[in-house]
């Protein structure tokens, strides 16, 4: 029989390797390997015990459709795919202090609110403070049921008993501690083991199980990546620091889908949702600034609009800068060789700041015309008509390309009171109405004609 052997885990990534050393060569961190003894290895092969037969069912049956278990926090049951599924394991990482905590009590005292038996269970706050804390959001009333406890065993021993909790809040899996491992709480083998505990419970009760995560430093959330694979739905909880707004956006979801955000402002009596982020991300009152665009984006089934900023200035001969905030810095070089290589827009000599204003990140192709517009008209020190909006995909040989949902970027622009749009021709021609919109838009076919919507002013 197979010697039970030691093994070297990873804490900050989850790799593991025969030999401890000083340096984990898989993500690089220092410091960061912990012995990790496995339970008895398996025989190998399955030998001559039988197992039980399993029992098979057909595909269409009672059942295969569950309700879903809306918490009535708009903003996170749609993220979530339309409201919690039961018995699915959702993970919520963010950095320490952006909010988890307060988010989670306001979504279990919510669903509580509405009927279900909610049970908030915190390894990182007394009671007293959990109860402060909803005091101070209001939420004193709520009929949620709490704990402070970090044993899983004790955890979940209570969750089955009868009736089981419609949902649970564990805050967080890095506190939560299994005594059948010999590590301690926070170590990638306590995560990994609390957490598959936990999930394999309320799969059992259908319970919707939310875990807490921290984030580290690096982006990680803290410990074991491998919590991302066991859990059925990952959101991340973001927000700068120095804003107020937090935005909730699905990574993973197995149960809906992956592009949408939630958005929530802090303020002192907790998150309150923003069903109408563009009024966040666009300031109407600004008035000409050479640099910025408003960028007619959408994220998952919502058209946002966000404030592209850009600021081109000469940099030293040979290394210029180039920063980017809220875009991917590899789509930003292919703009500016675009533009340098198809509209002679010469900013290989400039050092690039480019900024997505509130601090929202954007993924969107779509977004291409905007950043190139606020790099024109920042390189121009020209302003862009202020009354615009603009979208559009940038492809290599200059070509302004349509993008997906045309009409609801232009309604949306429409109703914060743009009068005007910079837009690809439309992909399915006469299937877009525009002037449906109320909107009057420019078609943009190539890179040249929007750089030369900012003459360059007299030297
Ligand atoms: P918290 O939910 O404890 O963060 P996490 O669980 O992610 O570590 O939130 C902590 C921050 O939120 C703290 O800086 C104070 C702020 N906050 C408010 O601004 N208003 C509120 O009503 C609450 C409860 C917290
Ligand atoms: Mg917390």
């Amino acid at each position: 029989m197979a010697r039970a052997e030691k093994r070297y885990v990873c804490e900050a990534c989850g790799a593991s390797r025969p030999r401890w050393a000083g340096r984990c060569d898989a993500c690089g961190a220092w410091n960061s390997i912990a012995e990790e003894v496995p339970r008895t290895a398996p025989p190998r092969g399955l030998g001559q015990a039988r197992g039980r037969v399993i029992e098979l069912v057909p595909l269409d049956g009672p059942g295969g459709v569950t309700a879903r278990r809306p918490c009535g926090i708009g903003e996170i049951d749609r993220v979530v795919g339309g409201g919690f599924v039961p018995g699915s394991a959702v993970l919520l990482a963010g950095d320490p202090g952006i909010g988890k905590s307060t988010l989670l009590l306001q979504a279990a005292a919510a669903l509580a609110a509405r009927g279900g038996r909610a049970a908030y269970i915190s390894g990182e706050e007394g009671i007293e403070q959990i109860r402060m804390r909803a005091a101070r959001l209001g939420l004193s009333g709520a009929p949620l049921e709490l704990a402070a406890a970090i044993d899983v065993r004790d955890i979940a021993t209570t969750l089955e008993e009868e009736p089981p909790p419609d949902i649970v809040v564990v805050d967080s899996i890095q506190t939560m501690y299994l005594d059948t491992l010999e590590s301690a709480p926070g170590t990638v083998a306590q995560v990994r083991g609390s957490a598959q505990e936990l999930i394999r419970l309320a799969k059992r009760t259908g319970t919707v199980l939310v875990l807490v995560g921290h984030v580290t430093k690096e982006g990680q959330i803290a410990g074991p990546r491998v919590l991302e694979h066991m859990v059925d739905c990952v959101l991340y909880f973001e927000g700068e620091r120095g804003h107020q707004f937090r935005i909730v956006r699905a990574i993973k979801n197995r149960f809906g889908p992956t592009d949408e955000i939630g958005v929530f402002e802090m303020t002192d009596a907790g998150l309150v949702e923003i069903p109408n982020p563009s009024s966040l991300f666009v300031d109407p009152e600004r008035g000409p600034v050479p640099g910025a665009a408003v960028f007619a984006g959408v994220e998952g089934s919502r058209p946002v609009l966000v404030e592209i900023q850009a600021l081109v200035a000469p940099g030293p001969a040979g290394s210029p800068r180039r920063t980017v905030v809220g875009w991917d810095a590899g789509r930003l070089a292919m703009v500016l060789a675009v533009l340098e290589a198809r509209a002679g827009l010469r900013l290989s000599v400039c050092d690039v700041y480019l900024n997505v204003a509130g601090g929202l990140r954007i993924s969107e192709p779509a977004a291409d015309l905007a950043v190139a517009a606020a790099l024109a008209s920042a390189a121009a020190g020209r302003a862009l008509d202020e009354g615009a909006v603009i979208f559009g995909e940038v492809g290599l040989a200059g070509e302004v390309r349509p993008v997906s949902q045309g009409t609801a970027r232009l309604k949306e622009a429409a109703k914060l009171g743009f009068a005007r749009a910079l837009a690809p021709v439309a992909e399915n021609a006469g299937g877009e109405a525009a002037d449906g919109a109320g909107i009057a838009v420019t078609r943009l076919t190539h890179v040249r004609d929007l750089v030369a919507l900012f003459p360059a002013p007299p030297h």
